[in-house]
């Protein structure tokens, strides 16, 4: 497909497309029909931004979330990049990055983009992104010692606090339940499988 016949558009300027997008996204990662649309529905002229590729034909052919990070303000992080599976092998996901990366800069003024993926790392590398440390999208940036995937992650404090009472568990009130087993194992580490990739824009 030709780029002149190709736009990316900001969602929320587009809701016609809403349904086509929650159904292309939930047949890659399946999740309610009402989280979904949530999720999209809340995108706006600030961050999160949900960008979609469609076609003069007024088809809707890929998508991609930008996420503020609140520990690093100049950067943003790129998630839920999908295109449809019908169209895949085309350079339409290039033809997608390469247009959010300049929305990235000449909209929202950024100088990074930030991203996490699993098996898909070449078709990041091919587009200049390089592994960096995990970084946390809650507002924390993680150690800087741990890199790409299956890195292991010391905890600062490995004894739970409660967040309302300040006391150790053991003491009155009855402690916090335990985290998950996903993000804990014996050695108070926290495991990601992910590689996390960056560029500057
Ligand atoms: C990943 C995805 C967005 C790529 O879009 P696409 O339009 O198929 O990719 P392109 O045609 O632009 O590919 C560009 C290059 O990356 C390579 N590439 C694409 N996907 C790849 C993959 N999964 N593994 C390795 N290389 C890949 C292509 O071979 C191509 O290389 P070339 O330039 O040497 O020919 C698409 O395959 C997709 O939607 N996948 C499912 C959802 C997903 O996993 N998203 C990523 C979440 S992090």
């Amino acid at each position: 497909m030709e780029p002149e016949n190709l736009k990316v558009l900001p969602l929320h300027k587009h809701p016609e497309y809403l349904k086509a997008c929650c159904e292309m996204i939930n047949e890659e990662w399946p999740r309610s029909e009402t989280a979904r649309m949530m999720s999209l529905q809340a995108s706006c002229n600030e961050l999160p931004t949900s960008l979609i590729l469609v076609a003069n034909t007024k088809s809707l052919l890929g998508h991609c979330k930008l996420t503020a990070i609140p520990s690093i303000p100049e950067s943003c992080f790129v998630e839920t990049v999908v295109i449809s599976r019908a169209m895949r092998g085309k350079k339409l996901g290039t033809f997608l990055m390469k247009r959010v990366e300049e929305y990235c800069k000449s909209v929202l003024n950024l100088k990074m983009i930030h991203l996490s993926t699993k098996g898909q790392e070449n078709f990041y590398v091919k587009l200049g992104y390089k592994v960096c440390a995990p970084i946390s999208i809650y507002g924390v940036r993680l150690p800087s010692h741990s890199y790409s995937s299956a890195v292991s992650i010391k905890l600062d404090n490995p004894v739970a606090i409660n967040p309302i009472t300040q006391t150790v568990p053991g003491a009155f009130p009855p402690p916090p339940p335990p985290m998950p087993k996903i993000l804990k194992n014996t050695d108070n580490t926290i495991k990601s499988n992910k590689t996390y990739m960056f560029k500057y824009l």
